[in-house]
């Protein structure tokens, strides 16, 4: 069978940036920034991005267009030996589990957009009673499990239309749209008394907030933002055509990843300074303060329904990404039809989810070591396996098959960059083979508790 490409440049640059902006830019983000210095946690993750994320992005797609493989094959393929093809496994099974939990949190975006929708989420009179509305709904079995089957149910209608019918179609569509709702809420933000605030509060470094721990969350960032570390970029990479020009193509991708967090946060603390809420509130910030704040506002209605759209639009493409390694690898190792590969990763997503979806309710009390099912499994694939599948991402390219020839195969139709930028190939050279593997294993062993 032949395998699919993106129909052109734009095409791809639209499915990748569908897939790295999602969750972690609209409600992961702005709450990292919230509680670990503002300003100073925003030029770090610049760092980190620079440092580490764009080196493993670029060669993740690297590998996947140099291959034209799914994960398992491309790894192996590249590193010559079983080994390596086990690595590609790994990652493939990382982007399933991401998908499982992804899912998850997707549908409880999916539940707030209906009480937005349905009136529930403007007229609150007390922190209080938005806490209470909040559990209610989250001990509520039922609605969890029932809006991770129905937003997983969508997501594999879209992926049964393929790679350009469906994954490329809907991001052509969804990315725009995606956009244009944010700018309208950062004008509204921009419009509110707590814009001044929140713009000296981002920009602002205040290096005493900032500890190791958000070091690791800077760099934990960076990864799943790009969508890098899970297999996710090598297959997109995989159906990128041979001559496409890489570095023209990742360049508009990270930069409007990086925008689009560093607006979103800008919209959402503009919106909570406006009625002086705190702005460091970890996760429940979308779920609790936010839902404050819309009781508290003139067009309170509007903004939460037009809020948790944006978020659910953010959501689609990247749970669709998340999905499509393991889709690829079903299709080109075990030679299965698409759309019976997409049924049982949909349905096996489903069932893995489940008990996080359920992990605040009728599993409430079961726990690995104090953390909830939800927690272990997002847990282990931010602090391990991802950074891990990136981590082998870059030895592969810098070390086994080495920079030298990857350095070949970037250039091939990007050469006028390299020739207008010379630095590109000491800056690739220096952060596949020393700066990105050695940071990854530092802040990594920091995680673990090793340094
Ligand atoms: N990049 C996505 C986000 O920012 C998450 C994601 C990770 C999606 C991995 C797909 C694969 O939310």
């Amino acid at each position: 069978m032949k395998r699919p490409v993106w129909t052109s440049r734009l095409g791809f640059v639209l499915a990748a940036s569908g897939s790295a902006i999602g969750l972690a830019n609209i409600w992961r983000f702005p709450y990292l920034v919230g509680t670990n210095g503002g300003g100073a946690f925003v030029l770090l993750y610049l760092m980190c991005l620079g440092l580490v994320g764009v080196p493993v992005f670029v060669s993740e797609i690297l590998i996947g267009r140099t291959t034209g493989r799914a994960p398992y094959e491309a790894f192996r393929s590249l590193g010559g030996s079983l080994s390596w093809g086990i690595a590609g496994k790994m990652t493939i099974i990382t982007g399933f589990l991401v998908s499982s939990f992804y899912s998850v949190v997707a549908g409880w975006i999916l539940g707030y957009l209906v009480e937005a929708f349905s009136g529930n989420l403007h007229h609150f009179g007390s922190a209080k009673e938005v806490a209470i509305h909040h559990t209610s709904l989250m001990e509520n079995g039922t609605w969890a499990l029932g809006y991770h089957a129905l937003f997983m149910g969508f997501s594999a209608l879209i992926l049964v239309l393929g790679v350009r019918q469906g994954i490329e179609k809907v991001s052509r569509l969804l990315v725009p749209l995606l956009i244009f709702v944010l700018i309208a809420l950062v004008i509204k933000g921009l419009s509110m008394d707590g814009a001044e605030k929140a713009i000296s509060f981002l920009f602002e470094p205040n290096w005493e907030e900032l500890s190791t721990s958000g070091v690791i969350y800077a760099l934990g960032q960076a990864f799943f933002t790009l969508s890098i570390g899970q297999g996710t970029m090598v297959t997109y990479g995989s159906y990128v055509d041979k001559k496409e020009n890489l570095i023209s193509s990742a360049a508009p991708i990270v930069a409007m990843d990086t925008i689009i967090s560093l607006l979103a946060a800008l919209a959402v603390f503009s919106i909570v300074f406006a009625v002086d809420a705190e702005p460091a509130s970890g996760p429940g910030l979308m779920f609790k303060t936010l839902p404050m704040v819309f009781s508290q506002i003139p067009s309170g209605y509007s903004l939460a329904v037009a809020f948790f759209f944006l978020v659910l639009l953010a959501a689609v493409t990247s749970q669709i990404s998340a999905m499509e390694p393991m889709i690829a690898y079903l299709v080109e190792s075990w030679k299965l039809k698409r759309s019976t590969s997409v049924m049982c990763v949909a349905l096996g997503a489903f069932v893995v989810g489940a008990p996080s979806a359920l992990s605040s309710s009728i599993l409430k009390n079961v726990t690995f070591g104090g953390w909830s099912f939800f927690d272990a499994i997002s847990g282990l694939c931010s602090n391990i396996l991802i950074p891990v599948g990136g981590f082998l991402a870059v030895i592969l390219v810098g070390w086994k098959w080495g920079v030298r020839q990857g350095l070949v195969q970037l250039r091939l139709g990007a050469d006028g960059w390299f020739q207008r930028a010379p630095w590109l190939n000491q800056y690739f050279t220096f952060c596949l083979k020393y700066s990105t593997p050695v940071l990854i294993i530092l802040v990594f062993l920091n995680a673990v508790g090793v340094l």
